[in-house]
This record gives structure tokens, C-alpha cells and sequence, in this order.
């Protein structure tokens, strides 16, 4: 998919189809205007006849002929109503009508779509992203004929000329977002079959031969143990597929500068080894990855854009597995950091390839990292499937990503990490236990991880409840690959 941005009016680019808002009981406004030019005051004498309102979900299809193009109206809804909310709505809307049209390309009036409170930049990413969206299609293991492919490919966002530059910085950041997000995405989705440490190690060094500025390292397990990484090894012996620790550096700041490392969960599928997980739904563990899914995508949004930041990308990756070789309840193992820990419980083990991770990224004197992990079933209980968890011990750090959240729409929400928390994590026989029991699961997880990240900066993000949509809509989100992304673009 293609996306620029024009400063002509919404009737001169070539376009299989235009696209503009109408609010609720209002004279059209630019967009609707210009495309009342170009079908001959069709669409003003429909707005007369009250075909269409301009009620928020409302749409107007009128279907174009010979090189006329059609013209699409969408309902924006009252305009004291219309705020982030509902311009994010409108766009959706709008993406998902683009995309079901045969049209290949499509140009937009991008002022109908901006609320109230929101520059031009905030509605170019809004549209882009939901576009992108929109459009996204997982098809690999698919036949031909049981696909309808989008027809879309080229949109054109029309803008004021007092607009422009603006809006092409913000069409480049999201054109890059989206193919961040889509990484992250094809990854997710991809299945525990074809889609394991060593593939991980694979997609990360192609994508270095792809993009100049970055360097790409795997550690595999005769590494690992040469290190003294005892928990991620611990997690994956119960696997044919042995463990990986990949990192992705991105050199596009000065040399030199302290890097944003960030740390992805990647495991691969997670059966809860010996502690195994019920059957239910278990195919969905594939999307445990999705933490170091959303690192690749960052990476690849940061290369794509050439973002002015260093940023390192560390994937831990393992299969949790149950087997003669696996992990026992009880075991206690010794991390990278020299601290022991009493694995009771060996389906908590995202935090236990976080851990040697976390200690793993000191080498990188960083100016911050930032672990994403779908790490607690507790998370989806306490924010559900709207917000990610966010704790650390750096509140800038954490405010940061919140506010990076709300610009998004990938909202997250911060936990407390009181040290009093960290009494559940007391084991009787090691450093500490690996489980803290029933209450506050997810910050007694990042208590766990808190006790690696002393030294540096750090947040940490739990994606367990945003990370992919279950039901008829299965399949991965992408998130929070825009949070992080706007987050980045803040430092830069
Ligand atoms: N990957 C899971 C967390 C998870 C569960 C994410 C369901 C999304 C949906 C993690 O490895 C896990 O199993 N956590 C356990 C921890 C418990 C044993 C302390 C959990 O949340 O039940
Ligand atoms: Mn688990
Ligand atoms: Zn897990």
C-alpha cells in the first residue's frame, strides 16, 4: 500500500474513488464541496433530499462511472461530539469501505476527519493506520480461491497547503508504523509449527541484510550456557527447538549515544510445560511471541523511517514445552545474574527468559529499556483486552508510554510496583520463587523482573490482554507497536 499526501482539492488527483466526511446536519464541508464538482451538484441535491445526514456510522456510496470515479461520504456525526474517539471511528469507517470497493486507488479529504484538540499529523497517522489496518489480510497458508485480495494500493491524502509539510512527515511515520505494525502481525500469526526460535534468529537476519543500519546477533544454547543463562535454558529443554537470544541493533542515532533497548517475550508456543495448561483454546499460546513480534516491528518501522534514535531489539526465545527433558516444579536454577531461583511453577516462564534478558542488555549501558511481554493471564483480568500494563521504576519512563498510548489509541495503564508486593515472591529454598500466588499477578510478575533491571532505566509491558483478538476475529493486533513507535519518535 501506497500512501502521499497532495495539496490539491479533493476533485483534481486521478482516483478510483474519493473520499470525504459529512457532520451531522451541516453544509458540506471542503471535501464534500469539491466532490459536489466533480459529479455535477449530484451530492449536494442527495444532501438536500436527506440521503445522506451525516449521522455518525451513516455512509454514502455513489458509484462512479467511465473516469468519473465513485465518491464515498461518510457520517462524522455531531460536531460537538467530534473528538479523538470519534475521528478514530470515522476512520475506521472509512478504511473499512475503502477497502471492500474495487478501486485500486483512493484520495481522502484529510480536514473532514480532524477533530477537535488534534493537529493534521494526529489525522494522517489516524487514517494511514486505519487503512492499514483495514487492508491487512494473513493469507501464507491459504489456496488462492479462498481469499478475496484488497484491491487497494494507492491513497492519496488531500491536504491544505498551509498543512502540507506536516502531514507528509506524519504520512512517512505512518507508512513506516504500518509496516512495523503488519511485521508484527505476520509474525503473531504465523504458526508454532513454522515459527520458532531458530525462525525468529532467521527473521532477524535477513532483516538485517535488508536494512544497512542494522546489525543482527544470535546467541543459540551452546552460547546460552557458555553465559550462564540458566533460565532461559531452563524453559526451552523441554523442546526439539532449542532457545535463542537474538539481538537486532539500529544504529540511526550518533555513535555513541546511549541506546532504548527493547526486550520481546518470544515464546513460540507455550504449553505451560510440566504445569501444563488446559486444552482449551491452547492453540492460541502461539501468540506468545507477540512481545518480540512487536519488536521486530519496531525495528523495522525504525529502519524503514531511518528514525534519528539508537534503538536495540532483544529477542528471548524458547518453546515451552513438556517432555523427559523439560523443566521440573521445584527445579531451581541459577539466572545470568548469579541469582537462584525455585521454579514452581513452570508456565510462569516469560518471566524467566525476561530475566536473562534483562541482565543480558546491561552490556548496552542504556538510556532506557523497555520489556514487552504477553506475561499474565492476571493482566486480561484486570484491564482487559482495552490497555497493556505498564510498570517500572522510572515514572517519566512510564508516563512516556502512557502518553504515547493516548496519541495512539494503543492505550496502556500503569500498575503500582510497591516493594511490599514483592514479599509473594519469598522462596524457602532459593533467591526467590518464580510465581507469587493468586493476587496481583501481574505485578507480582513484574516484581519478578524488577529484580533484573535495578541498574538502568526500565518499564515493563504487559500486552497479554491486547496483543491478539480471540473469537471470530482471531489473529494478532500488532500492538503495541505504534505506542512504542510514537514513543521513539517523542525521544527523537
Ligand atoms: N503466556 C502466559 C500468559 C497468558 C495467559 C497470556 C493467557 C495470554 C493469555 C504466561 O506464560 C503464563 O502462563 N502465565 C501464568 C502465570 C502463573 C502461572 C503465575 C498465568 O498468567 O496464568
Ligand atoms: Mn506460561
Ligand atoms: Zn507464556
Amino acid at each position: 500500500m501506497q500512501f502521499s499526501v497532495t495539496t490539491s482539492t479533493l476533485d483534481k488527483p486521478r482516483a478510483g474513488i474519493r473520499a470525504a466526511g459529512i457532520a451531522h446536519k451541516r453544509k458540506p464541508a471542503a471535501g464534500a464541496s469539491a466532490l459536489n464538482a466533480v459529479r455535477d451538484g449530484e451530492i449536494a441535491a442527495l444532501l438536500k433530499a436527506g440521503e445522506m445526514d451525516g449521522e455518525a456510522g451513516s455512509r454514502l456510496l455513489l458509484p462512479g462511472s467511465g473516469s468519473k470515479g465513485s465518491a464515498l461520504l461518510i457520517g462524522l456525526g455531531a460536531k460537538k461530539d467530534f473528538d479523538a474517539r470519534a475521528a478514530r471511528k470515522a476512520a475506521q469507517a472509512l478504511a473499512a469501505a475503502l477497502v471492500e470497493r474495487p478501486a485500486t486507488s483512493a484520495a481522502i479529504a484529510v480536514a473532514d476527519f480532524q477533530p477537535r484538540g488534534k493537529d493534521i499529523a494526529w489525522v494522517v497517522h489516524t487514517l494511514v493506520a486505519a487503512i492499514a489496518e483495514a487492508a491487512y489480510r494473513f493469507t501464507p497458508f491459504k489456496g488462492k480461491e479462498k481469499t478475496t485480495p484488497v484491491k487497494l494500493d494507492k491513497i492519496q491524502l488531500c491536504v491544505e497547503r498551509k498543512d502540507a509539510e506536516a502531514a507528509k512527515k506524519a504520512c512517512t511515520e505512518a507508512a513506516a508504523i504500518a509496516t512495523g505494525v503488519n511485521r508484527a502481525k505476520d509474525l503473531g500469526n504465523t504458526p508454532p509449527n513454522v515459527c520458532y526460535p531458530e525462525s525468529l534468529a532467521d527473521t532477524a537476519r535477513e532483516m538485517a541484510k535488508q536494512y544497512k543500519q542494522l546489525k543482527a546477533t544470535v546467541l543459540d544454547e551452546k552460547d546460552l550456557e557458555k553465559l550462564g543463562a540458566g533460565a532461559i535454558l531452563a524453559v526451552g529443554k523441554g523442546s526439539e527447538r532449542p532457545p535463542r537470544l537474538i539481538a537486532m541493533e539500529y544504529s540511526g542515532g550518533k555513535k555513541g549515544d546511549a541506546p532504548v533497548v527493547l526486550v520481546g517475550k518470544g515464546i513460540t508456543f507455550d504449553t505451560g510445560g510440566i504445569s501444563l495448561k488446559p486444552g482449551a483454546e491452547m492453540d492460541e499460546m502461539k501468540y506468545d511471541m507477540c512481545g518480540a513480534a512487536s519488536v521486530f516491528g519496531v525495528i523495522e518501522a525504525c529502519c524503514e523511517l531511518g528514525l534519528p534514535v539508537n534503538v536495540v531489539g532483544v529477542v528471548t526465545s524458547a518453546e515451552n514445552m513438556p517432555d523427559g527433558r523439560a523443566t521440573r516444579p521445584g527445579d531451581i536454577v541459577t539466572t545470568l545474574s548469579g541469582q537462584t531461583v525455585e521454579i514452581l511453577n513452570t508456565d510462569a516462564e516469560g518471566r524467566l527468559v525476561l530475566a536473562d534478558a534483562l541482565t543480558w542488555v546491561e552490556r548496552y549501558k542504556p538510556k532506557a529499556v523497555i520489556d514487552i511481554a504477553t506475561l499474565t493471564g492476571a493482566c486480561i483480568i484486570a484491564l482487559g483486552h482495552q490497555g497493556a500494563a505498564i510498570l517500572g521504576n522510572n515514572e517519566r519512563l512510564a508516563k512516556g508510554l502512557l502518553a504515547a498510548g493516548e496519541e495512539t489509541g494503543d492505550r496502556g495503564w500503569q500498575l503500582p510496583l510497591w516493594p511490599e508486593y514483592q514479599e509473594q515472591l519469598k522462596s524457602n529454598f532459593a533467591d526467590m520463587a518464580n510465581i507469587g500466588g493468586r493476587p496481583a499477578g501481574t505485578i507480582t510478575a513484574a516484581c519478578f523482573l524488577s529484580r533484573y533491571t535495578e541498574d538502568y532505566t526500565w518499564a515493563h509491558v504487559d500486552i497479554a490482554g491486547v496483543a491478539w483478538k480471540s473469537g471470530k476475529e482471531k489473529g494478532a493486533t500488532g500492538r503495541p507497536v505504534p505506542m512504542l513507535m510514537r514513543y521513539l519518535l517523542d525521544q527523537a
